[in-house]
C-alpha cells in the first residue's frame, strides 16, 4: 500500500492534512483574505485542495492555483471543485513544487504541511518570495519542538533534532529572513489529538470495513504503527505553527 493511498484513507474525516480544526482554518483564511475582494492564490503542496476550495467557496472574486505531486489527490480536488461549482476559478497542476513556474505573481501563497518539499522552512520562504505580488501574504504551516525531542519522538517521526527548532527560534528565523508574522496559529493539543485519532481511526476503520481487501492488513498495520509512534513518541513534543507572513 503506497503512502498516498494510506494518506487518502487516513484523511477521510479530516480533509485538511495538518492538525488544524475547521474554525482555525476559517480564521486563518479570513485574516489572509481580509479586505481583498479579488486576487489570485497559490497553494504549494495543495493535496486535495481543501484550503483553496474553502477559500474560493466564500469569495467569488478570487481565483486559485494548486500544485501537488499526488495525482489522486488532485483528482479529488477537481471532483470537489466540480461539485462546488468552482472549476472555472481553480487550476490544478500535477508537478513538483520545486519545478513549478507560475504565470504572474500571487496575492496569497500557501504552503501548509509541505515545507519538506522545499527541504525546510527557509527554502520555502525563498521560493514563496519569488511568487508573491508586492504586498502579498504567505500562509505557511511548519512543525516546531514544543519540548526537547526524546529518541522515541525522533524515531516515531523519522526526524532529526535539527529538522525543527523551538517556536521562538523558528519565529526568529522567519523574522531574520525579512518576514513579519501579521497573524499566526499554534495548533492546540486538542487539534493534534483530533487530527491523529482521525488519521489512525479512519485508516483502521477502513481495514475493519474491508477485511477481505488485499490491502486490509497493511492498512491496519500502518494505523497501529502510526498510533504507537504518536502516543509513545511525539505527542506533546511536535508542535505545529501556521504563520501569516508579510514581507518587510
Ligand atoms: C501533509 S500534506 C498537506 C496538504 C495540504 N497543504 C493540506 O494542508 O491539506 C503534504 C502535501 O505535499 C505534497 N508534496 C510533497 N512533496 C511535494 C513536492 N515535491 N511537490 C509537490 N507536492 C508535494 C504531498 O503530495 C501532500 O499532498
Amino acid at each position: 500500500m503506497d503512502r498516498q493511498q494510506i494518506s487518502r484513507l487516513a484523511h477521510a474525516h479530516h480533509p485538511i492534512a495538518a492538525p488544524l480544526a475547521d474554525e482555525s482554518v476559517a480564521r486563518l483564511l479570513d485574516r489572509a483574505l481580509a479586505g481583498r475582494e479579488s486576487g489570485r492564490m497559490l497553494d504549494l503542496g495543495c493535496g486535495e485542495g481543501s484550503w483553496l476550495l474553502r477559500a474560493l467557496a466564500a469569495r467569488p472574486g478570487w481565483r486559485a492555483v494548486g500544485v501537488d505531486v499526488d495525482a489522486a489527490a488532485l483528482t479529488r480536488a477537481w471532483e470537489s471543485a466540480t461539485t462546488l461549482g468552482l472549476v472555472r476559478r481553480i487550476g490544478l497542476h500535477h508537478q513538483d513544487v520545486r519545478e513549478f513556474t507560475a504565470v504572474g505573481p500571487f496575492d496569497l501563497v500557501l504552503c501548509v504541511g509541505a515545507t519538506h518539499a522545499f527541504d525546510g522552512l527557509l527554502p520555502t520562504l525563498a521560493a514563496a518570495r519569488e511568487l508573491l505580488a508586492p504586498g502579498g501574504l504567505l500562509l505557511v504551516g511548519e512543525g516546531f519542538w514544543e519540548r526537547e525531542p526524546s529518541p522515541a519522538a525522533l524515531d516515531g517521526l523519522g526526524a532529526a533534532r535539527e529538522d525543527f527548532a523551538d517556536l521562538a527560534t523558528t519565529t526568529d528565523r522567519v523574522l531574520a529572513d525579512g518576514w513579519t508574522p501579521v497573524y499566526g496559529h499554534v495548533s492546540t493539543v486538542r487539534e493534534w489529538d483530533d487530527y491523529e485519532f482521525s488519521w489512525t481511526g479512519s485508516l483502521a476503520e477502513w481495514a475493519l470495513d474491508h477485511p477481505d481487501h488485499p490491502d486490509a492488513a497493511a492498512a491496519r498495520e500502518a494505523a497501529d504503527r502510526h498510533r504507537a509512534e504518536w502516543l509513545h513518541g511525539y505527542r506533546g513534543t511536535l508542535g505545529f505553527v501556521t504563520y501569516l507572513l508579510r514581507r518587510d
